[in-house]
């Protein structure tokens, strides 16, 4: 273990926002205290703060929350009956028997108790053999209850959920290969992809990926024209209105019920007045040149074709105009994506998702979510950019600014 403590802190803290590293894992201060559990007992998931450390920079590790655990088939059930917030779950280091007043909240005690064992035997909350309670370290509440902070992965969980709720569909799919629509999904898709983007957007969005474009910021102050496609939720263009209010701003997505969510979730953000969401395919939005910046967040390679996607993008920038891509932090290649952990959850998301949706519209791609750097600057180059460029290295997706 390093001496240097409040440097691990500080390390730790810096890739959490990153989103490099495992954050779900339970940390021992001691290597001998880890050693202390009979290995057979030892969860994988189990390190020393200056393993994860060393690892993390070693490897470059982009992973999420206890992989194991996001593909593990009881994860929704047991983490997903824990989604009621109220302050006791929010606070609770110690909590009397159960997280919240089972009275009040309509639910049966003896089912709580057998869930909190479960959270417990899954090492999601701790439990005090003196006095019989559960309760949320740190930790813990970092990545099952602050929703807005870099560590929360309740979206993640979301999204297995759809994924198994979906798969009979998706089967189908396989057989047909005709794919899944996005809209044919189960409605926890659409907020799961919001919140388990939203801790990677609020940590970087305003300040790393945008900065990171050149002149754009300036632009956005003096009261850019955005267009935000395959928005979803519009949790990105409810974040860009209340950094810029000058700014104009649009979301586009071709899904209603999602634009329908977007408008609601402006109203109740304050920026209703500000923003405006459309329903449109990303073949098909706003008028020509008339855009200072085109945003893409995880959507291009869920496009049936990403490249007239991509040319229609180019068709509504100004002529100074920018387009920034986001897209999974992937390799160039299968054998680089299979020596990063995260490339399970990346692989598995495109598989169950994004492939089938992809291959269910016109031209059906199927770039794949960890299509890489590579490939998507041959997709936009395609398109007619002359100019790709990568941006942000130091964050948690690939972040390509695109110019006409
Ligand atoms: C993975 S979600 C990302 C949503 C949002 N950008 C975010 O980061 O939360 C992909 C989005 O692309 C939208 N989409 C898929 N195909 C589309 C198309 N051809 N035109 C417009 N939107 C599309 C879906 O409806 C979905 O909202």
């Amino acid at each position: 273990m390093t001496d240097d403590l409040p440097a691990v802190v500080a390390e730790l803290e810096h890739l959490l926002k990153l989103r490099t590293i495992p954050f779900g894992m339970k940390l021992f201060e001691r290597r001998e205290d880890m050693e202390a559990i009979p290995k057979i007992r030892r969860p994988q998931a189990i390190h020393t703060l200056d393993q994860i450390v060393g690892q993390a920079s070693r490897l470059g590790w982009t992973v999420g929350i206890t992989s194991e655990d996001l593909v593990g088939a009881q994860c929704r059930a047991v983490v997903g009956l824990g989604e009621a917030k109220t302050d006791a779950w929010k606070s609770g280091r110690h909590m009397t028997g159960v997280w919240f007043s089972t009275e009040t909240a309509g639910v049966n005690e003896r089912n709580v108790r057998e869930w909190l064992a479960a959270q417990a035997a899954s090492g999601y909350v701790d439990y005090d053999d003196t006095d019989g309670r559960f309760g949320l370290n740190a930790q813990q509440r970092a990545v099952f209850v602050d929703e807005d902070g870099p560590a929360y992965m309740g979206g993640g969980f979301e999204l297995a959920a759809e994924m198994f709720l979906d798969e009979p569909k998706v089967a189908e799919a396989f057989r047909s290969g005709l794919g899944l629509g996005w809209h044919e999904r189960c409605g926890c898709l659409f907020r799961g992809t919001e919140r388990f983007f939203r801790p990677g957007r609020t940590a970087n969005l305003l300040d790393v990926w945008l900065p990171a474009l050149e002149g754009v910021e300036a632009k956005l102050k003096a009261g850019a024209r955005v267009a935000d496609v395959g928005c979803g939720h519009g949790g990105a263009v409810i974040m860009m209105a209340q950094a810029f209010p000058n700014a104009h701003l649009v979301g586009f997505d071709y899904h209603g019920p999602s634009v329908e969510h977007a408008r609601a979730a402006a109203e109740v953000a304050g920026v209703a007045g500000r923003v405006r969401f459309e329903r449109a395919a990303a073949k098909d939005f706003g008028e020509g040149g008339e855009f200072d910046l085109i945003t893409m967040f995880d959507a291009l390679h869920d496009m049936g074709d990403p490249v007239g996607a991509a040319q229609h993008m180019r068709s509504r920038l100004t002529a100074e105009g920018t387009c920034m891509l986001v897209e999974p932090n992937a390799a160039d290649s299968l054998s680089e994506n299979l020596k990063n952990p995260f490339s399970r959850i990346m692989y598995s998301a495109s598989t169950m998702i994004c492939t089938p949706v992809s291959m269910s519209q016109e031209v059906g791609l199927a770039l794949g979510a960890a299509a890489g750097p590579g490939r998507l600057t041959e997709v936009a180059r395609q398109a007619g950019f002359t100019r790709v460029r990568r941006v942000a290295e130091e964050s948690p997706s690939l972040v390509l600014e695109l110019k006409r």
